[in-house]
């Protein structure tokens, strides 16, 4: 007798879609069978599609420290309706994560408050903590994840995303600071993670620009064009070439840095790169609907740019999507392009606004399953035990209802702050269902296992 069966759904793999139930076993997806067999429980998935659970390795909790913009309670929330059932926490809470004490507080302070699994990233600081990283590699952390382009603030070490010349900041670290930190990353077999914009050029652009000019995207664009971003790309992939360190871009926008990392896999470089949703759905000409609810660094860019990302994604030339869900408070976001922080809310909508792609016949369901679910796993070593509906694998799962349109109300989503880029669009499918582990997470519109995440701790055997 199984715990749940998923019954008489068509489950969305990465080779294809297939009619069949799924039967659970306690934590573990145990059988995908044709014939109907007996389960205590039971979902009914008649008509509905049934996707690997979401991995998103790019999310910004703000928890602790930031926590009026949003917290870990409402991030791992809105992964959970969003269909999402891992995420990997990014480092930039206060106090940041960039040694074993900040890990291990962090660790138990997000636990209780998890309601999806987790893993943490770690900041890497440059020469400030490079004697850190066995450490935090030892603790369990995820990878390692460098705010190339970023000044931080000196006494917090909070991102400082609109840097003034008097600022007292810590500056990224140069090129020779990057290759010390790439042969430190490379020996703890974890990933390097880098946002990739070039400090220096972004400064001067900015600099040159007129304090009373109006604060037009297009001008904004021209303060971090891709240029800054290929340029990033072009030397994080030669450092990595050179020291055999595992580097993940994140969040790549330009149609010119995908030729990059194009031209860098086939040299045979251990480089991967994310996008996405806000870069494969929304360019400049949305920025008279949407304000600076878009802004977000590196910039949303121009349609030929969205382009050469999507067929970046279709030909795995990028590895897969994540959504960088970085929450601002609304008054943060309303006002001038050029004050406000970058970043925007993201988790909840992913997979709905890539199932509009599918819809559009931009993707096709298999790669869904690819980009949000194997493809991450894969990348993070959490495949086979997550990543893939197989017999074996953690029970992740989310069930789709494939006729059901749907708008996007941030009032009715569960980010701390009421704010969506998408706000009013329609989506034609809608995520019923998730189950964590075995557990019925999300069902009915309501959360129904208030904590059922865990801790994911790299490097252990993880299944
Ligand atoms: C992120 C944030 O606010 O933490 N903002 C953003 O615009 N993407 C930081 C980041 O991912 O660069
Ligand atoms: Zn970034
Ligand atoms: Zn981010």
């Amino acid at each position: 007798m199984w715990d749940l069966g998923v019954e008489g759904g068509t489950l969305v793999t990465r080779m294809g879609l297939i009619r069949a139930n799924l039967y659970v076993q306690g934590e573990k997806l145990g059988a995908i069978s044709v014939e109907r067999q007996r389960s205590h429980r039971s979902l009914d998935a008649r008509e509905r599609l049934v996707l690997p659970g979401v991995i998103d390795t790019h999310l910004h909790s703000r928890d602790p420290g930031l926590t009026y913009k949003e917290d870990f309670d409402h991030a791992t929330r809105a992964a959970a309706f969003g269909g999402v059932t891992t995420v990997l926490e990014m480092p930039n809470c206060l106090p940041p994560v960039t040694d074993l004490g900040s890990f291990e507080a962090r660790r138990a302070h997000l636990l209780p408050q998890a309601h999806v699994d987790f893993g943490l990233w770690a900041l890497a600081l440059g020469d400030a903590n490079l004697a850190e990283l066995p450490r935090l590699a030892a603790a369990g952390a995820c990878g390692f994840k460098l705010f190339w382009g970023y000044a931080l603030d000196r006494r917090t070490l909070a991102l400082v995303y609109n840097p003034a010349p008097d600022d007292d900041v810590v500056p990224p670290p140069d090129d020779a600071g990057l290759l010390r930190l790439m042969d430190a990353v490379q020996a703890t077999g974890r990933p390097l993670a880098i946002h990739a914009e070039h400090r220096g050029l972004n400064a001067a652009l900015i600099a040159g620009v007129d304090p009373d000019a109006p604060d037009t995207y297009a001008e904004f664009l021209r303060t971090r064009p891709a240029l800054t971003e290929a340029v990033a790309v072009e030397t994080a992939c030669r450092l990595a070439q050179a020291t055999g360190v595992a580097l993940h871009i994140v969040h790549l926008t330009a149609a010119d840095s995908v030729d990059v990392i194009r031209a860098a896999r086939a040299r045979g470089v251990d480089v991967t790169a994310e996008t996405c949703p806000q870069y494969i759905t929304l360019s400049d000409e949305d920025f008279p609907r949407v304000g600076p609810l878009m802004k977000v660094y590196p910039p949303v860019r121009t349609v030929a740019d969205q382009s050469a990302l999507r067929r970046g994604l279709a030909d795995g030339t990028i590895a897969y999507v994540a959504s960088d869900h970085a929450p601002h408070a609304t008054h943060e976001k309303q006002g001038s392009l050029w004050t406000a922080p970058a970043g925007t809310p993201v988790v909840e909508t992913m997979l709905p606004l890539f199932l509009r792609l599918v819809s559009q016949g931009v993707f096709t369901l298999e790669d869904v399953a690819r980009l949000l679910s194997y493809a991450p796993a894969r990348r993070f070593g959490l495949y086979p035990r997550k990543g893939a509906l197989e017999p074996g694998s953690d029970a992740d799962l989310v069930i789709v209802n494939p006729d059901h349109p749907w708008t996007i109300r941030a009032a009715a989503a569960h980010s701390k702050h009421p704010l969506s880029p998408w706000e009013g669009e329609t989506v034609p499918m809608a995520v019923e269902t998730t189950v964590v582990r075995g557990q019925v997470v999300v069902a009915d519109g309501e959360l129904q296992t208030p904590g059922a995440g865990t801790f994911l701790r790299f490097g252990a055997p993880l299944s």
